[in-house]
């Protein structure tokens, strides 16, 4: 069985990292047009790259959850049965790879690597970003940003993310409020596709009429549940 799963910042939620769009949420807190937009980037980047320096020090702090190990889990075991686990997510931690994951596909970006606009080669980046940071590659000063998509600016790997749902025998989302396409239209293209799809969330997100079925509480407890529900399914022949 082929599973498309599509994460969101729910899923990193217990791990100490902010969602989004819940109370107290990063966007409740601070402005996303003065932050995450190439024009906020373009007027003030000491200000956008503070914002990302905190962010960036803040996943270094954290660690993965449960809910991140059992997807580790079950992409580990799906080749076993003749299945693969195809990881997306609109993270720009690094958690699931540190859960042990791979071929992590990060359609929003990672904190963890930094773009020049100059020359435009993307390096692995832990250090804070600041407008005096010189790019590796060309040694001009001034043009490095994060790695990351901002409001407005075009998800990555979109083709990759398309092929990952045409194979895919069953969608399911973990902890996205659902708001944001394209990532929130992928359950529909499910859908259209006549796949089932499941919806693991702390509350119904905005898409949830859309999934077939869901379960719904802490990702720590719902996603490991999930993954043992699925493992424990016979071998399909
Ligand atoms: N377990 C499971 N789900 C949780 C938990 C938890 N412990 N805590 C919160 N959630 C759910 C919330 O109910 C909410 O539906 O996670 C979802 C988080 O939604 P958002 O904050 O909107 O985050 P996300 O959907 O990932 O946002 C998508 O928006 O701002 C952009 O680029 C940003 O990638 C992000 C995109």
């Amino acid at each position: 069985m082929n599973i498309f799963v599509l994460t969101g910042a729910g899923i990193s939620a217990e791990s100490g990292l902010g969602t989004f769009r819940d109370r107290g949420g990063l966007w409740s807190r601070f402005d996303p047009a003065r932050l995450a937009t190439p024009e906020a980037f373009a007027e003030d980047p000491d200000t956008v790259h503070a914002f990302y320096n905190l962010r960036r020090r803040g996943v270094c702090d954290a660690a993965p959850n449960a809910a991140h190990r059992a997807l580790a889990r079950l992409q580990a075991a799906l080749p076993a049965r003749g299945g693969r686990l195809f990881l997306c997510t609109q993270n720009i931690d690094d958690l699931h790879e540190r859960a042990g994951a791979s071929d992590v596909v990060h359609m929003h970006g990672e904190i963890f690597r930094a773009r020049c606009l100059s020359c435009g080669a993307s390096h692995p980046w832990r250090a804070n970003l600041g407008v005096a940071t010189a790019c590796p590659a060309c040694g001009r000063a001034g043009g490095m940003r994060p790695d990351v998509v901002w409001f407005g600016e075009v998800p990555l790997h979109l083709d990759a993310i398309d092929a990952g749902l045409a194979a895919a025998d069953l969608f399911v989302a973990i902890g996205t409020s659902g708001v944001v396409y394209p990532a929130a239209g992928y359950v529909a293209q499910a859908r259209r596709r006549g796949i089932p799809t499941h919806e693991i969330n702390l509350a119904p997100s905005d898409t949830a009429h859309v999934f077939d079925t869901a379960a719904y509480g802490p990702a720590t407890e719902t996603v490991p549940a999930w993954v043992e529900a699925v493992l424990a399914r016979p071998r399909s022949p």
